[in-house]
């Protein structure tokens, strides 16, 4: 086995990819794969516990494996799959309901925050969640899981679920820590600055995606909400607008953000929302171009998916049956 330290993470296949998920997850996930053993999921599973239209759900997830590819994650070095190919997540899953409280899935914000917005849809899947991401993390004996900072909380969950069946059945879970970055672990809305950058609003110009056109992207910042000040200065509670321009500017350009603010000292904010779209305009540009020629080879996509789910299963495997014989099931 090998001696490299592992990763994993994943993202829901429940529309296309934003920005906030770019710049708070999968822009990292192309710097680890020399250093890490890493396994990157699409999680179709989770997906559904949101009503899906099924002709959709195919094609976002071909689209987001592409977009995997073209963020710099090369199928050779890093196994790249769909959750549901892997049996052993719906099994561990379901195992590690067992060991999970309702008490502390109750305090999930994220099933808080998705059940206040979808009143007429709150099903078992969308509450017992958190087991299963926990399944996917422990099955790989994850030691870091790279996620934005809305995902704390289920990693955190994920120990504790982890520990309490290493205290029954003695260290059968490796212990994941999550692996937020500095800067971009939490992009806010272009148009409602206190609220996540999510897919949700896409409609109204404060969400960008991945894939979206430059003109599309440099609109969207020119409409950017800011204040009633003129300074470019990072000031969270009292700035949020600016303040999320500034992280987004920093997260792509690789500045610091007292260097951003030095940059722009004395410029209107004008000048400013111009630079960040074309630093966000040319992040995205290469990935855009190389995802379009990806996506356009099927073939392709089914052998690196086909692939990754034969690497996964075998890791994924070896921590299942350890798991079954642990708790008492009979070897089939
Ligand atoms: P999901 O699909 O909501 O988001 C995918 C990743 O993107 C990050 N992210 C953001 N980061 C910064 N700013 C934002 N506005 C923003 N929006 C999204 C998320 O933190 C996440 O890292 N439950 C997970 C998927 C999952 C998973 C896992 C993750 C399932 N199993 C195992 C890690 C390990 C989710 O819904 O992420």
């Amino acid at each position: 086995m090998s001696e490299k330290k592992i990763i994993l993470s994943g993202i829901q296949p429940s529309g296309a990819m934003t920005l906030g998920t770019y710049l708070g997850a999968l822009k990292n996930w192309a710097t680890l794969a020399d250093e890490f053993d890493c396994y990157y999921m699409i999680v179709d599973m989770h997906a559904i516990t949101a009503r899906q239209n099924p002709a959709e759900l195919r094609k976002t997830q071909l689209s987001q494996l592409a977009q995997y590819i073209a963020c710099g994650l090369d199928p050779e070095q890093n196994t790249l799959f769909i959750q549901s190919h892997v049996p052993a997540h719906a099994q561990l899953g379901w195992v590690l309901n067992c060991y999970t409280m309702f008490g502390e899935l109750s305090r999930m914000t994220q099933f808080k925050d998705k059940s206040a917005k979808n009143a007429e849809n709150i099903n078992a899947g969308l509450f017992t969640y958190p087991a299963l991401q926990a399944a996917d993390i422990l099955l790989y004996q994850a030691d870091l899981v790279p996620v934005g900072a809305d995902q704390k909380q289920h990693v955190e969950l994920t120990r504790d679920i982890a520990l309490r069946f290493n205290g029954i059945y003695g260290d059968v879970f490796k212990l994941p820590e999550p692996y937020i970055p500095k800067i971009g672990a939490k992009i806010m809305d272009l148009q409602s600055p206190e609220n996540k950058m999510s897919k949700s609003s896409i409609a109204d110009g404060g969400c960008l995606l991945i894939l979206d056109k430059p003109e599309d992207i440099m609109r969207a910042f020119k409409r950017a909400v800011t204040d009633s000040e003129t300074q470019v200065r990072f000031d969270a509670e009292n700035k949020p607008g600016i303040s999320n321009l500034i992280q987004i500017y920093s997260s792509c350009t690789g500045k610091t953000f007292e260097e951003t603010e030095a940059e722009f000292s004395g410029q209107g904010y004008g000048t400013f929302k111009q630079s960040v779209g074309e630093a966000v305009v040319e992040t995205l540009r290469p990935i855009r171009e190389e995802a379009l020629k990806i996506l356009a080879d099927k073939a392709y996509l089914e052998s690196v998916y086909r692939l990754g789910a034969e690497k996964a299963s075998r890791q994924a495997s070896r921590t299942l049956r350890k798991v079954y014989k642990k708790i008492g099931f009979i070897e089939a």
